[in-house]
């Protein structure tokens, strides 16, 4: 039986609803949310227990979005619960290897590490950067690009390799399928052991969203750059929560470094088409954002 985590969210989601839809699967979801699927708390450890229960391959999606000290002791928790549960098989979604020095690395890394002493066999899934980074930067900067001709953001000339979530979804789907199959089959998977980097194969900059901007807005859009200094200060009455500012200035910190434009990637050998486009999404998003502060606009005056 294959169970996957975070079923809620949006990455899990998609896991799930992908292996459901193999055939002769044995596949059961777990969240927090319970209901028709499993519960499952990494920060209640009743829950573990009940519902790692008959489980053989565990699909584990990281469960960020908190301090360091609370994702540290959810993912220990979890691997803890799947050496006792006798799970054979863990695939762990982690963070791709262009971000090895942002900040979020660290929980990442150090399940890795847990997840390596562990007694069961691991595969470990190192997920590029969402073309969630691009897409949001494009929204939020059109309306100012329009009224300015300026796309402002703290990207220096780096270039950020971003891939889709579906892609990793499809890629989780593929290996814990495989995973399931090679355990009826003979005991040990061929993906036991192994460390895939996906990296998006599409990197995206400043210039390049400033292009897209030119192209949504039908005027001419110059990138500049955004001190990190200015860009914290920008944050700081955001609403963000303070652990939020530290992972967002490290992103940008790290792109001006240039480090998270990728060189190579396991993702196209690992899916069965092309990787999804991006730019599409960024084109929609500078288009989007330039709509809705438009609507905001005329209903404001
Ligand atoms: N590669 C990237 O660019 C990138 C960006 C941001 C985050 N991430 C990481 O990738 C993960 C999945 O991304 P996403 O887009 O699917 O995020 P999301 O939609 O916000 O989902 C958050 C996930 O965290 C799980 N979670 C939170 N607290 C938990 C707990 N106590 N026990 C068990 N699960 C818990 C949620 O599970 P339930 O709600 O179902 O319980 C859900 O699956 C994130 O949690 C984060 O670690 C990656």
């Amino acid at each position: 039986m294959i169970l996957v985590t975070g079923i809620s969210g949006a990455l899990g989601g998609l896991i799930f609803e992908g292996l459901r839809a193999v055939d002769g699967l044995d596949v059961v979801g777990g969240t927090r949310a319970g209901g028709t699927a499993r519960r499952i708390d990494f920060e209640d450890p009743a829950s573990l227990t009940e519902g790692l229960a008959g489980v053989d391959v565990l699909v584990f999606v990281s469960a960020g979005y908190a301090e360091d000290d609370v994702v540290l002791a959810r993912h220990g928790a979890a691997v803890d619960a799947a050496a006792r549960a006798g799970v054979k098989h863990v695939i762990y979604t982690s963070l791709a290897g262009s971000g090895d020095l942002m900040t979020i690395a660290l929980p990442h890394r150090w399940t890795e590490s847990r997840l390596a002493a562990a007694p069961f066999d691991v595969t470990v899934l190192r997920n590029g950067l969402y073309a969630e980074v691009p897409v949001g930067l494009a929204a939020a900067g059109a309306a100012n690009a329009a009224e300015t001709g300026v796309f402002a953001a703290a990207l220096g000339e780096g270039r950020v390799s971003v891939v889709a979530r579906q892609d990793l979804a499809d890629v989780a789907v593929r290996v814990a399928a495989e995973v399931e199959r090679d355990l009826a089959a003979d005991g040990r998977s061929r993906h036991a052991g192994q460390v895939y980097e996906l990296e998006g194969v599409t990197a995206i900059g400043g210039r390049e969203i400033a292009e897209v901007l030119t192209e949504a807005l039908g005027r001419q859009v110059a990138y500049h750059d955004v001190p990190l200094f200015d860009m914290r200060a920008a944050l700081a009455g955001s609403g963000l929560e303070p652990y939020q500012v530290t992972h967002t200035i490290s992103l940008f910190s790290n792109a001006k470094a240039g480090l998270l434009e990728a060189g190579s990637s396991d993702l196209e050998a690992l899916l069965a088409t092309e990787p999804r486009p991006v730019m599409e999404a960024v084109v929609e998003a500078a288009k989007a954002g330039y709509r809705s502060q438009s609507v905001t606009a005329v209903r404001g005056g």
